[in-house]
């Protein structure tokens, strides 16, 4: 019997392309050419399932034109480049990545929190300028982090890891703002207090993002909500690009509404808001809050092994919309 055919979308270890190939006929994109739809389009064609990550989009234009793709197995937690209904109406399953990440997604949370409280990019950029010449009271002087409000937005299991590093390790009084509230024994755990976003936002001295990205969540930071943050607060955004309006948030770090940002995500990224390259009050990163090696390679060995149960036990280990299976 001839193996299932698979699409790799981007390049990944190649001790897991070596693993999908014993199950598989694979086809990789080793190369890490960044394809356009119609590109994605053209290699998915033909393909039983495919090796995505958050940069190819599955929409039902893409499922339209590829009607023998059965899977896309993500490597992320997050799958806002999936239209899941229409991958659902295709019956085409979909899985991600979640909890493999969790614990090191929370460490660079609260790693860019601290460097952005602390202003050491800005810092370090300043000494590398050689524009170190003497010591002075108030040089890079930033907040605290130890014994302030850490307000989280969105308490899934990373906000949860954030919440447990602030609470425990550093004395933070912690507020959380979720579409549903935790029980009892999470909030404990956590030492977190449930608030209204209304609350979280004025009593944050440090506000982290942790939602998912959908539509109902675009733009839930932007100029209205960055008013309410008090002058001295800092944002983190860890989430998703599009859940903050950059536009305004480069405004008000410039402006200094609020002391200074801290954003992994962007919108449209990898193009970051040119305004946001200009303000000195914020840390850039490029999207890498999950970027340690073993958790990339237990992300990549989490898709390979959703591609593996799918093709041999028609079930998928972490599955998104698993209402497909069984009518496959
Ligand atoms: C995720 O897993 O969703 C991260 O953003 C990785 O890209």
């Amino acid at each position: 019997m001839s193996k299932p055919r698979i699409l790799v979308a981007r390049a990944v270890f190649p001790e897991v392309i070596e693993r999908l190939t014993q199950h598989f006929e694979v086809e990789s994109n080793q190369a890490d050419v960044v394809w356009s739809k119609a590109e994605l389009t053209e290699h998915l064609r033909g393909k039983d399932g495919a090796f995505t990550t958050g940069s190819d989009r599955v929409d039902a234009e893409v499922l339209a034109a590829c009607p023998q793709l059965k899977i896309c197995a993500n490597m992320a937690v997050g799958y806002n480049n999936f239209d899941l209904d229409a991958m659902t109406a295709r019956g085409v399953l979909g899985t991600n990545t979640p909890d493999v990440l969790t614990e090191t997604t929370a460490d660079f949370g609260f790693a860019l929190l601290m460097a952005t409280a602390r202003r050491i990019t800005e810092s370090e950029h300043y000494l590398r300028a050689g524009q170190w010449t003497k010591w002075s009271y108030d040089m890079f002087a930033g907040s605290d982090i130890h014994g302030a409000t850490l307000g989280i937005l969105g308490m899934g299991r990373i906000g949860q890891g954030i919440a447990r590093r602030g609470a425990h390790g550093f004395g933070m009084n912690v507020i959380y703002h979720n579409r549903s509230r935790l029980d009892a024994a999470t909030e404990a755990d956590c030492k977190a207090r449930y608030v209204g976003k209304e609350e979280l936002l004025k009593m944050a001295d440090h506000l982290v993002l942790v939602l998912p990205y959908s539509a109902a969540s675009h733009h839930t930071i932007g100029a209205a909500e960055l008013a309410q943050m008090k002058p001295t607060a800092t944002l983190v955004n860890i989430a998703r690009g599009g859940i903050v309006d950059d536009a305004a948030l480069a405004a008000a770090l410039r402006d200094k509404r609020i002391a200074a940002a801290g954003l992994d995500v962007f919108e449209g990224e990898p193009a970051v808001h040119p305004d946001l390259l200009t303000v000195p009050n914020v840390v850039l990163t490029p999207h890498i809050a999950s970027a340690s090696v073993p958790t990339r390679q237990a992300m990549a060995n989490l898709a390979a092994d959703n591609l593996i149960e799918f093709f041999t036990k028609n079930k998928g280990l972490t599955p998104l919309n698993p209402q497909v299976l069984g009518k496959t």
